[in-house]
């Protein structure tokens, strides 16, 4: 094995790359996208784009990354090369910048939305011994996303611990926090579960998150809204190339640390299953608590800021689990970070020739500045708009809606028509697949994929 960073085990991988994948996108986003977009329904489309999408991109991305074994940037030149094609090295550099960019981008938002976390497990911590804090009231939330100094506390403190984490290496650092969180956050689901599903009513929730409600996606007995079905259908598969950690290079990373021997189809099912129980897990925590006390699950990303609170204010032991609840987010939120350090960090490694704690330290200065400007605009202290949004509204957007998904397509169409043949011979070295695998993986990286994130970049501006 040459001198790159690798996992110690294949456990080890499993679960740091589980926890790139889980994070806010399946604790806070997750649950009010099923709320808005009429629970069970969405969940079965969702399950769809997961199984039939998400899954192969993610066998795409890590087979890339394995077969590259050096950067992003690199990446996309190694392979070709593999595949005896020319393509211009602009191409690959572009490819790779792109992805960087949004890692940079969003973890700026990512940073921000953690503080926020942080913030409320704080408070709910005091509370556990004080009854001091009334984190439930709406001010709480308002007061806090508008002080610069609260969040820009928090958010460093996040930052460092983050930096801290990445400097101890793949080993040392991402794989053995995976081990102690990834488990620890398991537990607190089922434990935080158990409490939401004896809670008066809580069978409403349960009822809204499994029972289809066929007319809210688009089907209904005069026929099929097919304008409706897309808007849901785009948005599940936005979700759920977000919620695997598509388009950040972090898949790319973490797959070129891998020994060829691993199975990659197995392991691939296993972090989109994990993924996917902890959104289902967060989906039945976060409804049913919601509808016990008769509150709309509806109300869009303050549902786990501002509707949550006042749940867990009127319930029996409510501090407990209100700190259960956000400190699970953070654990979650945490692991997502440190994989979007990583390809940024892997990459000045080898370009730069910095030692991984230089390198470490320049991808923090990059999510401070990108942090630190979100966090002037949202809180007003300078007043300059991109596309009539403050920055952080304004990164979200960019990369949620635009970026995310522009590298995407790049990705899948290099994948699928210049690097298929050696990204298929990687994945063959440690898995059995068959010819309708194979078709199949190559149509969703040449067509499927490009095709719907194309619809779904278009949809943003329309
Ligand atoms: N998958 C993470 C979540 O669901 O919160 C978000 C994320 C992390 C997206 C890392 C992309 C990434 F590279």
């Amino acid at each position: 094995m040459s001198s790159r960073a690798h996992w110690s085990s294949r456990l080890g991988f499993i679960l740091a790359t589980a926890g790139s994948a889980i994070g806010l996108g399946n604790i806070w986003r997750f649950p009010y996208l099923v709320g808005q977009n009429g629970g069970c329904s969405f969940l079965i489309v969702y399950l769809c784009c997961v199984f039939g999408l998400g899954y192969f991109m993610l066998v795409g991305k890590l087979s890339f990354g394995r077969a590259a074994k050096t950067n992003i940037v690199d990446g996309f030149q190694t392979i070709a090369s593999q595949a005896q094609k020319n393509i211009s090295p602009t191409w690959g550099f572009l490819g790779g910048m792109l992805t960087l960019l949004n890692a940079i981008i969003i973890s700026g938002v990512y940073v921000t939305v953690i503080g926020w976390t942080l913030f409320y497990t704080f408070e709910s911590f005091q509370n556990l011994f004080f009854f001091t804090k009334n984190i439930h009231e709406q001010t709480t939330f308002n007061n806090l996303i508008s002080s610069f100094e609260i969040q820009l506390f928090l958010g460093t403190l996040c930052i460092l611990l983050t930096a801290f984490i990445i400097s101890k290496g793949v080993k040392k650092g991402i794989e053995r926090v995976a081990l102690y969180l990834m488990p620890l956050l398991f537990i607190l689901l089922v434990v935080m579960l158990i409490r939401i599903l004896v809670l008066p009513n809580a069978e409403k929730g349960i009822a809204f998150f499994l029972s289809p409600n066929w007319a809210a996606i688009g089907f209904s007995s005069e026929g099929i809204d097919f304008k409706l079905f897309s808007k849901v259908l785009l948005t599940a598969v936005g979700q759920s190339f977000y919620s695997l950690s598509l388009g950040m290079g972090v898949m790319f990373t973490y797959g070129s640390y891998l020994a060829n021997t691993n199975d990659l189809k197995k392991d691939a099912r296993w972090i989109v299953s994990l993924d996917l129980m902890v959104s289902i897990l967060a989906g039945l925590i976060v409804l049913p608590a919601v509808f016990a006390f008769n509150l709309e699950p509806t109300t869009g990303a303050g549902l786990t800021f501002m509707t949550l609170p006042y749940v867990f204010a009127n319930m029996w032991g409510g501090e407990l689990w209100a700190f259960l609840f956000y400190l699970l987010l953070f654990i979650a939120a945490l692991t997502s970070l440190i994989s979007i350090y990583e390809p940024l960090t892997a990459l000045f490694i080898d370009k730069l020739k910095l030692t991984r704690n230089k390198a470490t330290l320049l991808t923090a200065f990059l999510n401070i500045c990108f942090f630190v400007l979100a966090l002037l605009s949202l809180t007003k202290k300078i007043h300059f708009q991109l596309m009539g949004k403050n920055l952080f509204d304004a990164f979200d957007w960019i990369t949620g809606s635009v970026s995310l998904s522009l590298t995407m397509i790049v990705c899948c169409l290099f994948m699928g028509w210049i690097g298929f043949i050696p990204i298929w011979r990687n994945f063959r070295r440690g898995s059995r697949a068959s010819r309708v695998f194979r078709t199949y993986l190559k149509i969703v990286l040449q067509f499927i994929a490009p095709f719907l994130l194309t619809i779904l970049i278009l949809m943003a501006f329309i």
